[in-house]
C-alpha cells in the first residue's frame, strides 16, 4: 500500500485539486484507490459525492474524523488530503504514514515564503528524518510569461527539494472537479495541455526516487 500525502500549510494553493486528481488517475489505471481528506472543508470528499457512479471506484475515507482507520487494507493507493495546520503529534502521524508529500506552491510571495518555512519544518523532524519521507514541490496555478512565476521557478529551484511539475491555471480543473472527474477523466481533446504538464509528475511518482 501506497500513501502519497498532499501538504502544504497555506490554504488555496491546490492541495484538494492535486488530491483529486492523484486519485483519478490511479483509479483510472486499475488501482484500489482510497482518498483521504483531513479538512474539514471536505473538499475531496464533495468531490467524491459529484462522482458518477459509473467511473472507476474511489473510497472516501473521513480523515478529518478519524484518521486512516477506515482505509481497506487491501487498497493500492491512499490520496491524502493533508490538513491546513497539522503541527505536533498530528503531523507527526500523517509523516509516519506517508512515503511521499506533494507540495504545491502558488506564484505568490507570500505562498513561496509560508512553503519555504514549512518545508524546514518539516525537514527537521525526526519522524521526517527517520523514515525518509520523499518530498517534491510543484508550481500551480501558473500563467505564462509572468515575473512572479519566474521568481517562483527559481525560487523552486532554488529549495533543494526536487520541482517537479508546473500545473497551469486552467478551467479545465475547474471543470472536472464539478463533475466529479480529473483532468484523466476529461476528452483528450480539452485535456492534453494539462496531461503533458503531468507527464513529469506522474514519472517522478512511478520512479524510485520519490519512494523510501
Ligand atoms: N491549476 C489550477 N487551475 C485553475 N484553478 C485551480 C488550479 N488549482 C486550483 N485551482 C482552484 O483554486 C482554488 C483552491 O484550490 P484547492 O485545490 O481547493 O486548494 P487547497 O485545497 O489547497 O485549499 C479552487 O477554487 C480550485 O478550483
Ligand atoms: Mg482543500
Amino acid at each position: 500500500m501506497r500513501h502519497i500525502m498532499v501538504m502544504n500549510p497555506k490554504g488555496g494553493c491546490g492541495k484538494s485539486t492535486l488530491a483529486t486528481n492523484l486519485a483519478s488517475y490511479y483509479a483510472t489505471r486499475g488501482k484500489k484507490t482510497a482518498l483521504v481528506d483531513y479538512d474539514p472543508q471536505r473538499s475531496s470528499l464533495d468531490w467524491l459525492d459529484r462522482r458518477p457512479a459509473k467511473r472507476p471506484e474511489i473510497s472516501a475515507i473521513e480523515g478529518y474524523k478519524e484518521g486512516l482507520k477506515h482505509v481497506a487494507r487491501n487498497s493500492d493507493i491512499v490520496v491524502i488530503d493533508a490538513p491546513a495546520r497539522a503541527h505536533g503529534k498530528e503531523l507527526t502521524d500523517l509523516l509516519h504514514h506517508s512515503d511521499t508529500i506533494l507540495i504545491p506552491v502558488l506564484p505568490s510571495t507570500i505562498d513561496m515564503q509560508a512553503t519555504g518555512r514549512f518545508i524546514e519544518e518539516l525537514k527537521a523532524t525526526p519522524t521526517f528524518k527517520n523514515r525518509k519521507v520523499k518530498i517534491a514541490v510543484l508550481a500551480n496555478r501558473v500563467r505564462d510569461n509572468t515575473l512572479i512565476f519566474d521568481e517562483l521557478d527559481a525560487y523552486l529551484t532554488k529549495l533543494r527539494v526536487p520541482y517537479i511539475a508546473t500545473l497551469r491555471e486552467a478551467q479545465n480543473y475547474i471543470r472536472a472537479y464539478t463533475r466529479g472527474l480529473g483532468i484523466f477523466e476529461l476528452p483528450n481533446y480539452l485535456a492534453w495541455p494539462d496531461l503533458e504538464e503531468w507527464g513529469p509528475l506522474i514519472d517522478w511518482l512511478n520512479s524510485r526516487a520519490s519512494r523510501p
